[in-house]
């Protein structure tokens, strides 16, 4: 996380009153906890700050002539790079250093044990996304199905055939579709609105698609190719969702079967390996290289004897979450410590969502479930 002190902070003078506003530019803030914004169109950015002076802390004002006020600046926020933006602290406070909202990993984990998990069935589970109407996406291996719950209390929204005869082993959600790779070597595109499957993309390096990841706003997508040890990137051609085509690839080298893969900008990603349990990060060279620099993060292999790196989560305090199907989720801190972990005695995990106030999503291979697990914290 960038740490505002770091930044250069002008000064601009609002001339009804030569108030002093600190802004930076090109950035917006984001918040990370919950916080209380509202949006403002068509005012510029001066207009704004007038309205802000007195009851707002902090605002984002867009190149697109719309604000973003904020009546108090999050406890935990981001500072986002957004080029033709301003943030505005409009009464000439400074944040607080950035504070992340669960630093007690203890805590949050006793919570979670107390807490009661809502279980919903599903045959062969797999990989678990969350879509742009709310919903928490799961597909079933074979027999392929797109299964889509309310995120609330995982009421079953639909459960779509796929109708292809491959299983189905991997899905990611981008820009209203959902991206599933098959054991036929191929990513299906589905429309997120619709349900009908809009895309094919096939590729001789596609094998054994086990995790999608988009990079530059979709403008690239990554895939976890864990049959050829490779990490392929493919090139949007146009808006047409799910144009993409091969454009290089990457192999990964400490360790054979890149399985599950983590964004956390466009120039850093994680990935992790099936076998060996181990989480791999990626660093580009250059923000615009297709060169990545491979360096081992976690070694898990101690953990356990059994295979199932199978993906990464990162959280707001920086932790990863590492689930590793029979031997639970092991937590290590930003140094690579072990430093907790979460598991049930009847369930593999197999994919991990956490989603605000670290409500948890997760599917079970073991007994065939996706659940919610709800520690009742408050960020
Ligand atoms: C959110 O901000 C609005 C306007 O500033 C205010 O009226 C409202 O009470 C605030 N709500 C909370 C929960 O703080
Ligand atoms: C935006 O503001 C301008 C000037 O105040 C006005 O002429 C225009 O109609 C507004 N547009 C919208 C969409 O409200
Ligand atoms: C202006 O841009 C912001 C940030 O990209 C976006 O969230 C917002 O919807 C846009 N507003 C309009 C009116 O286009
Ligand atoms: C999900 O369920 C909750 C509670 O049952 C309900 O309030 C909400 O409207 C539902 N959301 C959707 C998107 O169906
Ligand atoms: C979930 O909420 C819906 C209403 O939105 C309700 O019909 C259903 O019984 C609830 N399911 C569970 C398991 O609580
Ligand atoms: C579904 O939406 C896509 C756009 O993503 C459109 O091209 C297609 O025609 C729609 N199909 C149906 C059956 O409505
Ligand atoms: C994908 O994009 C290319 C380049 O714009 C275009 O020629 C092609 O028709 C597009 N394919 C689909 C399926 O839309
Ligand atoms: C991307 O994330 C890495 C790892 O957290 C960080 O070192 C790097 O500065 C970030 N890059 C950008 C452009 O934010
Ligand atoms: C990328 O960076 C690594 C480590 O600094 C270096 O070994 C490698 O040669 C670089 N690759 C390119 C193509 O610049
Ligand atoms: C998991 O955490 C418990 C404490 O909560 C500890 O006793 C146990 O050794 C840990 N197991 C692993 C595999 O880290």
């Amino acid at each position: 996380m960038l740490r505002i002190e770091l930044f250069v902070i002008l000064a601009v003078v609002i001339s009804v009153n030569s108030f002093n506003i600190p802004f930076i530019e090109d950035v917006t803030l984001i918040a990370v906890s919950t916080s209380n914004s509202s949006i403002v169109n068509n005012l510029t950015c001066e207009e704004c700050l007038c309205k802000a002076l007195i009851y707002y802390s902090a605002l984002n004002c867009f190149s697109n002539s719309t604000c973003q006020l904020f009546s108090t600046i999050p406890l935990t926020y981001r500072i986002q790079s957004t080029p033709g933006a301003r943030l505005y602290f409009s009464q000439q406070t400074l944040p607080n250093v950035n504070q992340c909202c669960m630093p007690d990993l203890d805590f949050l984990l006793s919570k979670l044990r107390n807490a009661t998990p809502i279980y919903v069935s599903i045959p062969n589970p797999r990989c678990l996304a969350l879509d742009n109407h709310g919903y928490v996406v799961a597909i079933e291996r074979s027999p392929a199905y797109i299964d889509r719950f309310n995120a609330t209390n995982l009421t079953l929204i639909s459960r779509t055939s796929i109708p292809i005869s491959a299983q189905i082993w991997s899905l990611a959600f981008n820009n209203n579709a959902y991206y599933i790779g098959t054991d036929s070597n191929t990513i299906v595109v589905v429309d997120s609105n619709n349900l009908t499957m809009i895309n094919t993309i096939t590729s001789i390096y596609i094998n054994n698609p086990r995790d999608i990841m988009f990079l530059d706003n979709g403008q690239t997508m990554v895939i976890a190719s864990f049959g050829n040890n490779a990490l392929l990137f493919f090139k949007q051609l146009d808006s047409t969702p799910g144009n993409y085509s091969y454009a290089y690839q990457k192999a990964v080298t400490h360790y054979p079967n890149p399985h599950g893969l983590w964004y956390v900008n466009d120039t850093f990603f994680y990935a992790t390996v099936w076998y060996n349990n181990a989480v791999l990060s990626y660093t580009a060279n250059s923000s615009d290289s297709t060169s990545w620099t491979e360096t081992v993060t976690i070694n898990a292999e101690s953990i356990g004897s059994t295979a199932g790196g199978s993906h990464v989560i990162i959280d707001e305090c920086g932790r990863s979450w590492f689930v590793l199907e029979q031997n639970g989720i092991e937590i290590y801190d930003t140094v690579g410590n072990l430093i907790g972990n979460f598991s049930l005695k009847t369930s593999y995990f197999f994919h991990l969502l956490i989603t605000d106030n670290y409500v948890l999503y997760l599917t079970d291979t073991l007994t065939g479930h996706a659940m919610k697990i709800d520690p009742n914290i408050k960020c």
